[in-house]
């Protein structure tokens, strides 16, 4: 392990896509990407938030960046984005699938007064202690699977007509979290086959998010070996893990990948990360940015190439 793909060439890239953008890593990652001289849709589901996020960009001097409204849970919205595309651009170079909900209801006052450690929370220590402050309910668990993984399926899916008229390969970066890892997922079965690529399919992964929801209505999440810690979102993020694969296999011209940003200060983690967002969009960037052969199908830890 331990590979990193140098980004020399950025002539080829010109229109990027960007879900969830209006704050913290998507934002940094519309940033970064504007930067590098992509005509950047800087995508949010609330317009408001969208567009006064897009203006602070232009006013630093970045006119390439422009504002879609996406919420990546209605189909309308995805298909407004998909329209907006085909008649502004004459193709979609980069897609980064960035937007994400953490799948638990939490009382911040409470998470803060527990003063956990950064170390404690990354090694899935924490899970005792936050039993009382983080709940996840049937609603918390469909948004946040709806939002991870059918959301970034369904953009993906309407925008790729567009990826596929790039002319030197898409590249699609899945922003995915280390929670995803399948070393994490006590239940056998479900690891085994989130993990074997040759029989790896859609309705497969349809079918163990389904078991997913059923056992937590029944109350039966740590019976059944699913993740205690944060289980709706661990097995969203496998399960889009799972994904970036099977679509890698399918369009192998494309770069298609997902990646962990890092421990991140933002919203989603109630600010308990340690690291900036410009560390958190580095991952992203570099692979949507990767040099024609670069890697697909792949799961980085920030820059480097690791293990599903
Ligand atoms: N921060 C970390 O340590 C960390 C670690 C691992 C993975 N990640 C992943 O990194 C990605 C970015 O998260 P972040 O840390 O930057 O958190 P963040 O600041 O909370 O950003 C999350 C973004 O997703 C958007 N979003 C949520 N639901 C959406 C929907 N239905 N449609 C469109 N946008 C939606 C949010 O919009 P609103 O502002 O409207 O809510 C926001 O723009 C996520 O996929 C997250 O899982 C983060």
């Amino acid at each position: 392990m331990g590979c990193y793909w140098p980004i020399f060439d950025y002539s080829y890239v010109e229109y990027a896509v960007v879900t969830g953008a209006n704050k913290g890593i998507g934002f940094e990652t519309v940033r970064q990407l504007a930067n590098a001289g992509a005509t950047v849709v800087l995508t949010a589901r609330n317009q408001k938030r969208g567009i006064e996020a897009t203006k602070l960009l232009q006013e630093s001097g970045l006119s390439n960046v422009i504002f879609h409204q996406l919420n990546v849970r209605d189909p309308q919205s995805i298909q407004s984005l998909a329209k907006f595309i085909t008649t502004q651009f004459e193709r979609l170079d980069i897609l980064v699938n960035n937007a994400g909900a953490s799948g638990v209801q939490v009382d911040e006052d409470g998470l803060r007064a527990l003063n956990i450690d950064p170390a404690t929370w990354l090694a899935g220590k924490a899970v005792n202690m936050v039993q009382d402050v983080m709940k996840t309910t049937y609603d918390t668990a469909k948004e946040c699977i709806d939002t991870n993984y059918y959301g970034v399926k369904n953009v993906t899916e309407a925008l790729l007509p567009m990826l596929q008229r790039s002319t030197l390969g898409a590249r699609i970066v899945n922003v995915s979290s280390l929670r995803s890892e399948l070393s994490r997922i006590p239940n056998e079965r479900t690891r085994k086959e989130l993990g074997d690529i040759e029989t790896l399919t859609e309705e497969k992964i349809d079918r163990i998010l389904q078991k997913f929801l059923h056992d937590l209505k029944q109350d039966a999440l740590e019976a059944n070996g699913w993740q205690k810690m944060l289980p709706a979102y661990s097995i969203s993020k496998a399960t889009l893990n799972a994904y970036t694969r099977v679509l890698a296999k399918k369009y192998p011209k494309m770069c298609i990948n997902c990646v962990h940003p890092g421990y991140v200060n933002t919203d989603i983690n109630w600010h308990t990360g340690t690291m900036t967002v410009e560390e958190g969009a580095e991952g992203s960037v570099m692979l949507a940015l990767l040099p024609e052969g670069g890697p697909t199908g792949c799961y980085f830890d920030r820059t480097r190439l690791a293990e599903f």
